[in-house]
Formats: C-alpha cells, structure tokens, sequence
C-alpha cells in the first residue's frame, strides 16, 4: 500500500490540529478504500494567507448579518475562549468540494438560491420549507457550542438556529417514526470537485441519522447562521445540523432532505466503514477511534497551528447533563 505524499506546506497546521497519526489514517485510510491516490492540494498554512486571499475569505463569510438575535443565556458561554471567525471558515471538512481544509474557495460553487427543504416520511404535515419560512416560522436564537470533530481537533463556535425539536412539533411524526435521516445536497457537476474526483466513489449523498428522541434532546440545533451572519458555504448553507455532544461527522450540511422512518437509516461514514465510524458517535475520551485515541483533543481557538492547545477531551463533548439519560 502506498502511503500518501502530504505536502510539507499544509502538513504543518494539520499536524498541529489534529494528531497527525489521526490526520494522516483518515485520509489514508479514504485513499485505500477508493483503491488510488487523491489530488493533494497545496493549501496555504493557516493565518498566512495572502492579504487577497484574506480577503476574498472574509467577503464569504460575512455576507449578510442577521440582526439582533438573542443569545440563549443557557448557552452563552463555554469553557474556553471562542474559534475565531477566519480560522472556523478556513478549516473546515466539506468532502463534496475536496479533502484538504482549506475548501472553502471551492465550496463557494454550492448553489443555495433558492433553496427547498423537503420533511417527509412517517409525518402528519409534510412541508416543503423555503428559507423564508424557516426563519418566520422558527425563532432564531443564538448558542455557544462546544464543536469536536472526529480527527481530534475541537472548536468553539457560535451558532445561529432553532432547536430541532420545533420542527418536530411542526411536522408531527406519527407513533411509527423511530429514526431520522438528513441529506445534504449533492449534485455530481458541482460538488465532488477535481480535488476529489475520485470521491465519486464513495457513497453520496452525505446521509446522517438520529434516533427521534436525540433530535428532540434540547440541544440538537439546526443552524442557519454563524458569528451573527447568514451561514457561509462551507460551514454548511443555508442549513445544516448542530449536534454538540456527538462527533462533528453527525452534522451534516446543507439538508436538502429530513425522512421520518421506522428503522435505522444508512449513512454517509457507516456506510463506508460501521467500526470507525459509529452510528451514535458520541463523543467519548475512553473509547478510542480504531487508528487514534480520543483522550484529548486540539483546540483550535486563536493563532496559528503552533499555538493551538491540547485539552483534555470531556464525555459527551461536556454535554452529559443533557443528553446522558438518553443513553
Ligand atoms: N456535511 C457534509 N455534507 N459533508 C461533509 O464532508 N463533514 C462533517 C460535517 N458535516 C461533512 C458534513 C465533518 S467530518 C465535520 S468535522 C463537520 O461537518 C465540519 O464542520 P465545519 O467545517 O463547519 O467546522
């Protein structure tokens, strides 16, 4: 098997973030399982972008404002400093548009106008919502989160949504409804990119679960803005999931699809590889990825790769009072 050739200029913010062994095996592992050599993208090394580039960045990011929303005191404050806004929307995991961080040029092709939410399934009021009525129907409010990826990198994030419950309310699921499923937007002309063409392979769309009564836990939040604006592309618009106590691959972006169904529905990750990739994926220090451990986690907050700190990882991301029973 033939190991990948990491550039030297981007395996240095990776390394830091992430630990590299966590780094280096997810892709490795993607690349053997597609059976060939990804495109390796030379990414610039986080915090020296050139001044364009910056600010070509910073146009995607702050777009269109949402005013004055309300931070939901439960949920205004975290443990550690907030993720500042440029390193957030410049590392990001958005696998349609490629397989390195630094996607978020790429992403920029997703088309979100106008944009369908389809609810169906095992449901009394199927709704076809519009980004309009989303935001009429559902109270947007403001939470602080926790963010921990499965590579063992983590974030602070301040996101902008209404809790997944009100839509359950909306769509009343009838007694049969056990399980959910969420599609992201996939078209293969635009998404799945010449980064990662041979992506094409894997099992798209990105398809993520719940168990109906951890969508209607309190915190499982559907996002639709961040850092007080309207979501940027590569975080996930116009809407995408919010799951604090589970691994960050549970939130998928960009849902174009919700399904109630009576049976666990198949995924994105499960579907490639079940042991690396649970179906709960809750995020747990003692139980280690099959290729890393989960002990701890980089914590991506200010700066740059060098200065990123180790913390130690907290069960169910900090969130056990929430959602433990649950399990
Ligand atoms: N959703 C889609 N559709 N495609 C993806 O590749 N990556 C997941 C999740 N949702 C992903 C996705 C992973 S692995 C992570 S860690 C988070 O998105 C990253 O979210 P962020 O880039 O906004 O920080």
């Amino acid at each position: 098997m033939n190991l990948i050739r990491i550039p030297k200029s981007w395996q240095i913010p990776e390394r830091e973030a992430t630990s590299e062994s966590a780094f280096f095996n997810r892709r490795h592992f993607l690349k053997t399982l597609i059976g060939a050599g990804l495109g390796a993208s030379i990414l610039p090394i986080l915090g020296c972008e050139s001044e364009e580039s910056k600010q070509a960045l910073v146009e995607t990011l702050q777009k269109s404002k949402i005013q004055k929303i309300h931070t939901n005191p439960a949920f205004s404050q975290v443990d550690r400093p907030m993720t500042t806004e440029l390193l957030a929307g410049q590392y990001n995991n958005y696998y349609e548009f490629g397989s390195g961080k630094s996607i978020w040029k790429a992403a920029q092709a997703l088309p979100t106008e106008p944009w369908k939410l389809e609810v169906t399934g095992l449901v009394k009021n199927p709704q076809i919502y519009d980004l309009d009525d989303l935001q009429k129907k559902f109270p947007l409010e403001e939470r602080i989160y926790r963010f921990r990826c499965v590579e063992a990198w983590s974030m602070a994030l301040p996101w902008i949504g209404f809790p997944m419950r009100s839509l359950i309310t909306d769509v009343e699921p009838t007694s049969q409804a056990k399980f959910v499923r969420f599609t992201s937007y996939y078209d293969s002309k635009i998404t799945v990119g010449p980064l990662w063409s041979l992506g094409a392979r894997l099992p798209w769309p990105y398809t993520e679960g719940l168990r109906i009564e951890e969508m209607a836990n309190e915190l499982a939040f559907f996002a639709l803005g961040i850092y007080g604006h309207l979501l940027p592309k590569q975080h996930g618009a116009p809407i995408r999931m919010v799951l604090p106590w589970k691994y960050g691959f549970k939130g998928a972006k960009s849902i174009v699809k919700i399904e109630f169904v009576d049976r666990q529905p198949a995924t994105f990750w499960n579907t490639i590889d079940a042991r690396e990739y649970d179906f709960e994926a809750n995020v747990n220090p003692t139980k280690p990825h099959p290729r890393w451990s989960q002990a701890t986690e980089k914590f991506i907050g200010q700066g740059s790769g060098f200065s990123w700190e180790r913390r130690e990882t907290l069960p169910y991301n900090g969130y056990g009072e929430y959602v433990a029973n649950l399990y």
